[in-house]
């Protein structure tokens, strides 16, 4: 569908929103979803769709938000209110919040991560989810915060709470703090996504993770995004690999091989 560009903002140095009208995926977009959006506006290239999740939503419209990453992004960066994007959604599986035995949500964010986030603070609200948000970035500057909530900050240069990793203020949290029940929800960084789960298995805690691997169709026809499952989801499922488009983005910690 073609989505126009109704207002464009910068929320940090390098991250931008695009406010999109898109009033069937507004109404049926369930948290942790994705759009595929074509770059282009006219030209060839890029041939393929990018990747984005819903950051926001409202009356008819959506928001994405935008690292610039290659020509994809940078060409998102020229779009202009008014312009209409090809847009297709919303794709992929939510986030299993309502499913599981667990009874406080940790999200874990890191970097452009935090797109997948709000919805999923919005959620637990409403599902009255006890939750807590761990959010890690080099610097201030970086955090985009605007729609987080119960937010514990960690920064390599101490200029906004814990100083160090966001993994090692949680780790030292799961050891004094008496969260009930806890999961991990994470988009972040592969570096961080990975030491998430090795956190959560030492604590033997469930995470999921929200992958964010390239793309190409978006819808699992072109069988570009395959992540390899472990022994056990073999044995279960029969299945080598998930596709992140369709069975994904995110996935329990004892599903795929980080
Ligand atoms: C489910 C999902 C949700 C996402 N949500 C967001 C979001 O909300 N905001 C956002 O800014 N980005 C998001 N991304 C990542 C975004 O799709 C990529 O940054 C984008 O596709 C890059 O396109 P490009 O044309 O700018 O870069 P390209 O020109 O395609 O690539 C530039 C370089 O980066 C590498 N690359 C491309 N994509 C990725 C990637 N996903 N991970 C690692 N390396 C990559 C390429 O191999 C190449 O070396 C998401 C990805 C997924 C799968
Ligand atoms: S992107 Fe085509 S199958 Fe996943």
């Amino acid at each position: 569908m073609l989505a126009p560009l109704v207002a464009k903002r910068t929320l940090t140095h390098d991250l931008f929103v695009l406010r999109l009208a898109a009033p069937t995926i507004a109404s049926s977009v369930q948290p942790g979803q994705f759009v595929n959006i074509l770059p282009r506006t006219g030209a060839i290239d890029p041939l393929l769709r990018r990747p984005f999740s819903v950051y926001q939503t409202g009356e008819g419209w959506i928001e994405v938000i935008i690292q610039i990453h290659g020509k994809g992004t940078e060409e998102l960066s020229k779009a202009l209110v008014g312009d209409s994007l090809d847009v297709i959604g919303p794709l992929g599986s939510p986030w299993k919040y309502n499913s599981g035995s667990f009874s406080t949500a940790i999200l874990l964010v890191g970097g452009v991560g935090v797109a997948s986030m709000p919805s999923l603070t919005q959620a637990c609200e409403s599902s009255n989810i006890p939750f807590e948000t761990y959010y890690g970035a080099r610097n201030e500057r970086l955090f985009a915060d605007e729609y987080l909530k119960r937010v514990h900050y960690a920064t390599d240069d101490g200029s906004k709470g814990y100083r160090g990793s966001v993994i090692d203020l949680l780790r030292s949290d799961l050891r004094s703090v008496a969260y009930a029940h806890p999961k991990l929800f994470v988009c972040g960084p592969t570096p961080m996504m990975r030491a998430a789960t090795t956190l959560a298995a030492e604590f033997d805690i469930p995470c999921e993770v929200s992958l964010e691997t390239e793309m190409a169709c978006g819808v699992g026809i072109c069988q570009g995004c395959p992540v390899q499952t472990t022994a056990a989801e073999l044995e279960k499922t029969g299945k080598k690999f998930h596709l992140v488009c369709t069975h994904g983005p995110s996935f329990e910690r004892e599903q795929i091989v980080f």
